[in-house]
């Protein structure tokens, strides 16, 4: 076989005994993971550059970009069960597609996991900023924020990654309990958002409910509509993985994943729209649409300065943890394509003192924090996304593939109707990722002529080698 052809084995077999992970887990310990994993940025910032892109009907945004997940998640979580080894959608590409198309995968997820680290850091800094102004600490505008918003450097948001960068290089894991008092901290700001901004709600603000239509198209300098909303909107829910993850840690997994992803996805979803339907109702959508910090402004809007510090403490206190997720998922995945002689393996070499891949981490987070410095948070969330529905498009046929190939492999779980779902993610991914931003697509074309350099140049060469 062909190098760019070569394919992993799959079995779960190799799993020595004492490598196994203990079944813990049950339905609501796998949903709370999920909902810890998702709930972020998406919905406390970008709810605000949604609805400035399809106005009131961004709630619609949501309830789409929730389905087409619902979708992909179900794909992920089948073969996440049946091939569970570190490295995610690369892995499952390297098994069900082979060297060349994982490459590619593999160099999507890069730039997904690096740049959502970026853009929750960026989204980060705009509560914390509102929040150090609640507390009579008004620090300058050059000082939080990029260029492009009249400022000079985004200092908050470089900090912030620092600090998580420190944190993962001492060795710091998320831990379950950390996790779900974070959960609730999250979702009790969101709750408290609503109840006090809904008595302020006014059905008026719903007309007109489509301003800039359903399709996503250029109007003035930037891509709007519905789906265009719903392109960035998908940021809001990507995380999910993590659920698919502990499929060998979960009790029944062939009842349980499915719960837990749909389940936590069902959660999210409801909550967004809620959020975004209080959000719309209470205050004008062009007057939150560029906020840093669009659900504080909002509740400052309806004269109680006292629930804006309140929730953007919990931003404050809450959003590193997505922070982490996914600076620990990147230096993973890197690992693992080192491992398999894709990069350098100096670059993943694991401190002997720590146990975590230092150079990597460090590597990364000057990146991420240097993009997160100058960039707006709508730009490098879109670039997120790209590279997101690439590997959730990878899963998807992953999944397709895997069923023809291997059909009588073991599935600790079987997604529903397989040749509806697998065939509708990969559509609604496709028409997502068409709904973005055309510099986006240009940006995300030079990336993986990029990659596909490198691979050619480097990856192939040494893989031959090996
Ligand atoms: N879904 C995560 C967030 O919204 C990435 O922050």
């Amino acid at each position: 076989m062909k190098n760019w052809n070569r394919r992993k084995p799959m079995g779960l077999d190799h799993v020595a005994e004492h490598h196994r992970l203990k079944p813990t887990l049950s339905w609501w310990h796998l949903m709370a993971l999920g909902v810890g994993a998702v709930v972020g940025t998406g919905i406390y910032t970008l709810v605000g550059v949604g609805a400035g892109l399809a106005g009131p009907a961004v709630v619609l945004s949501f309830v789409i970009a929730g389905v087409i997940c619902a979708c992909a998640a179900l794909a992920y979580a089948e073969v996440a069960a049946m091939i569970p080894a570190s490295g995610s959608a690369y892995t499952y590409s390297y098994v069900a597609l082979g060297e060349l198309i994982a490459w590619i995968v593999g160099w999507s997820l890069i730039l997904e996991y690096s740049l959502v680290v970026s853009a929750v850091a960026v989204g980060w800094s705009g509560y914390a900023a509102g929040f150090a102004a609640s507390l009579g600490v008004d620090l300058p505008t050059a000082l939080i924020a990029g260029p492009h918003a009249g400022g000079l450097v985004n200092a908050p948001a470089v900090l912030i990654v620092a600090v998580v960068a420190g944190l993962l290089m001492l060795g710091t894991r998320e831990s379950a309990t950390l996790n779900a008092v974070l959960v609730v901290v999250k979702i009790v700001a969101l709750a408290l958002f609503v109840a006090v901004a809904l008595p302020h709600f006014d059905p008026a603000r719903f007309e007109p409910f489509m301003p800039y239509g359903f399709a996503g198209h250029a109007d003035g300098g930037a891509q709007r509509g519905v789906m265009a909303a719903a392109a960035i909107i998908f940021f809001a829910f990507y995380g999910f993985d993590a659920v698919s993850t502990a499929a060998e840690e979960a009790k029944k997994p062939a009842r349980d994943l499915p719960i837990g992803i749909i389940g936590s996805l069902v959660v999210c979803t409801l909550i967004y729209v809620g959020v975004a339907a209080t959000a719309v109702g209470a205050l004008s959508f062009t007057e939150f649409a560029n906020s840093p910090e669009p659900l504080a402004l909002i509740l400052r809007s309806v004269g109680s300065g006292w629930a804006a510090a309140l929730v953007a403490a919990a931003a404050v206190i809450a959003l590193p943890t997505v922070i982490l997720a996914f600076l620990y998922g990147q230096s993973r995945i890197f690992f693992v394509m080192a491992r398999d002689g894709l990069f350098p393996q100096a670059l993943a070499k694991v401190s002997p003192r720590t146990g975590t891949p230092v150079r990597i981490t460090a590597l990364t987070a000057t990146i991420v924090a240097a993009l997160a410095a100058f960039i707006p948070l709508d730009e490098i969330a879109a670039l997120a996304n790209a590279g997101t529905l690439v590997a959730f498009i990878a899963v998807a046929v992953c999944m397709l593939v895997l069923r023809r190939s291997a059909p009588d492999a073991p599935r600790l779980f079987r997604a529903p109707a397989p040749w509806l779902i697998g065939p509708a993610a990969v559509a609604g991914c496709l028409y997502l990722f068409w709904s973005l931003p055309r510099t986006t697509h240009v940006f995300f074309a030079v990336w993986s002529l990029a990659g596909l350099a490198v691979y050619f140049l480097w990856g192939a060469r040494r893989l031959k080698t090996r």
